[in-house]
């Protein structure tokens, strides 16, 4: 092999390497619980708009830390009543949005750790729970829409 071929062959090792750290992962996003909240979640968890449980309310908190943190961050992301869906941005990584949950917890009564990938997975399954049971009950009311327009003709 001449000296030309093999000089570019060792970058070969150290390109794979940026290629799998290229790749997307759970824990991917490098903003902190911090900075998300006080980006995002702070306008409305801030001032409680809409019964918006306010940080640093212990007993709003409770019964949600009492859920437990996979779940409650899994029905939050997917969004719950007047709570949007991703805290209204779609700027942020599911693990971002974690770790402002647990930084929420944290100035709350909780002591909730940033999540690594085992529980962003727990996080996943249990948004993707709540998202079957939405789809489902769309479907239903698509279903009852449609007979409803059958009985026109
Ligand atoms: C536009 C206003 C708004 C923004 C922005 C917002 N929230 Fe909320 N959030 C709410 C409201 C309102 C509720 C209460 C929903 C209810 O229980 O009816 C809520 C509830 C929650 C809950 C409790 C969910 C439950 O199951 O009861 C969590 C956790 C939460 N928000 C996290 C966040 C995080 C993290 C962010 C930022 C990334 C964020 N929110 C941004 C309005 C907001």
């Amino acid at each position: 092999m001449s000296y030309r071929v093999r000089l570019p062959l060792l970058w070969l090792p150290f390109l794979l390497c940026q290629a799998a750290y290229a790749q997307p992962s759970l824990l991917q996003g490098n903003k902190s619980g911090e900075q998300v909240y006080k980006t995002v979640c702070h306008a409305c968890h801030e001032t409680g708009v809409a019964h918006a449980p306010k940080v640093g309310d212990r007993a709003a908190w409770a019964p949600l830390i009492e859920e437990g943190q996979h779940v409650l961050t899994g029905h939050a992301w997917v969004g719950v009543r007047a709570m949007p869906a991703r805290g209204g941005t779609t700027e942020i990584t599911l693990a971002e949005f974690a770790r402002a949950v647990a930084y929420m917890a944290r100035g709350s009564g909780g002591n909730w750790k940033d999540p690594d990938s085992k529980l962003l997975l727990q996080i996943v399954n249990e948004a993707d729970k709540r998202l079957v049971k939405a789809i489902k009950e769309q479907q239903a009311m698509q279903r009852e829409l449609h007979n409803l327009a059958k009985t026109a003709r």
